[in-house]
């Protein structure tokens, strides 16, 4: 008798174990990265989701850059792992992530019906997130890179406009470089992204883009231009030459380090993407009010070109959760929450009704800058061992940036090596 109800107070014990130690039965997780204050944005977006449906999603923070991001995800997805269940997904991870079979097509989903009102740009959704016509993702937001500048300082040396060809980016930046060291020794002319990870291809693409270079020749891959090669030398001068772009440039300086270093007032003009204006005109920014943007510069025969960068939504593959997941996808790409994107942390919205709202574009006049940047944007190849491509990418232009191949040799290399990468896949 004893051991009777002892065994039924076991039993009621495990159950209500199993019961309250597993997981929540509507938990479901979404892995994001980025800037700490990218990452506290999301949390109020899932927070505001949360409160508004009831649901519990849990936001678990990724590292800030891409090539972590990325490597993060891949060790789940190859393990089948049912978390995450939905992640962001940096633009050219896209195809390879499709193709590798990790995300559920969106197709069947509600959510894929806001496509036939035109909401994103067609031209992004059918490049990037349609893989052989499937919809496997949706653009959350789109990213182009801007040139910031000090326009208390362009005005202090007596220029009226901020530069449109990089001649005179480096002229104004030697001119006012020399003269800020004398009180600031760490004061540079030009910051952006040199360090070898995948914003240095993006950083590359613009300077070739914006010489009428680019790397493919009629449908076939080729690094090997005369302009490519002048636009390669232009980076390597920037830092060694000029000395307008510190020697960190190839060593550290990632969007964060570029960011921080213009924004502590060390720099007279900086590369980087959208989310950075924002950033700068916080109370505690050594450079609130006294920024401008404009579109990056280019070479004389050139136009201004930024890489095509962003991030896109979507769904694991082995996710239990698909129908929530859906829902949150709705919820972050709905008009509302767009707009909040792009008030709050500056992100240039997905949906392409933001860039008409007659409202929106007087409350902020640089969203016509960006809608141009966007329209003239250039894409990184969408090809699933784009990976391998970048890689070989990042390597090659950071040797010539830290000056230990010359602008020739260092696309020679790439040419080559990209060759054998594309024929162990059988392209050309
Ligand atoms: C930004 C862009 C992304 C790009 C990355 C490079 O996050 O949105 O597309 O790959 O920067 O660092």
């Amino acid at each position: 008798m004893i051991s009777k109800v002892l065994r039924t107070i076991f039993l009621i014990f495990i159950c209500f174990c199993s019961f309250s130690c597993s997981p929540h039965r509507n938990q479901f997780t979404i892995w994001i990265g980025g800037s700490p204050q990218e990452i506290d944005y999301w949390q109020h977006v899932v927070d505001r989701f949360n409160r508004s449906t009831g649901s519990d999603l849990q936001l678990i923070r990724q590292p800030t850059y891409t090539d972590q991001r990325k490597q993060n995800l891949v060790v789940s997805l190859v393990a089948r792992q049912k978390d995450p269940d939905l992640f962001l997904m940096d633009v050219v991870w896209i195809n390879q992530f499709a193709r590798s079979g990790w995300l559920a097509p969106l197709d069947s989903f509600s959510v894929a019906d806001t496509l036939n009102d035109n909401v994103f740009f067609p031209s992004v959704v059918n490049s990037v997130d349609r893989i052989d016509s499937t919809l496997f993702a949706l653009p959350v937001f789109l990213d182009v890179a801007l040139l910031y500048y000090r326009t208390d300082l362009l005005r202090k040396y007596g220029y009226e406009n901020p530069p449109e060809t990089w001649d005179e980016l480096t002229s104004m930046a030697e001119t006012i470089q020399e003269g800020e060291r004398k009180r600031n020794a760490g004061f540079n002319g030009f910051v952006w992204q040199g360090a070898q990870y995948e914003g240095l291809v993006c950083s590359f693409l613009e300077f070739i883009a914006s010489h009428n270079g680019s790397l493919s020749k009629e449908g076939i891959f080729n690094a090997q231009s005369e302009y490519n090669a002048d636009a390669l030398q232009f980076m390597q001068n920037l830092i060694h030459r000029w000395k307008i772009s510190p020697l960190s440039t190839f060593t550290e300086m990632k969007e964060e380090e570029v960011r921080r270093s213009f924004q502590s007032g060390n720099a007279l003009f900086e590369r980087n993407w959208t989310y950075a204006w924002n950033l700068h005109q916080q109370d505690n920014s050594a450079v609130k009010g006294k920024v401008g943007i404009c579109l990056l510069p280019h070479f004389k025969n050139g136009k201004s070109v930024s890489t095509m960068g962003g991030w896109h939504i979507g769904i694991s593959k082995y996710s239990d959760r698909k129908k929530q997941a859906e829902a949150f996808i709705a919820f972050v790409t709905s008009f509302t929450e767009q707009k909040s994107m792009l008030m709050q942390v500056g992100w240039n919205p997905a949906r392409q009704d933001l860039y008409t709202d007659s409202a929106l574009l007087v409350q902020i006049p640089r969203l016509s800058i960006l809608r141009e940047a966007l329209l003239n944007a250039v894409a990184r190849p969408s090809l699933p061992y784009y990976g391998q491509i970048s890689e070989i990418i990042q390597r090659n232009v950071n040797d010539c940036l830290a000056g230990k191949a010359t602008a020739g040799e260092a696309l020679k290399k790439i040419q080559e090596e990209s060759e054998t990468i594309q024929s162990m896949y059988g392209a050309q």
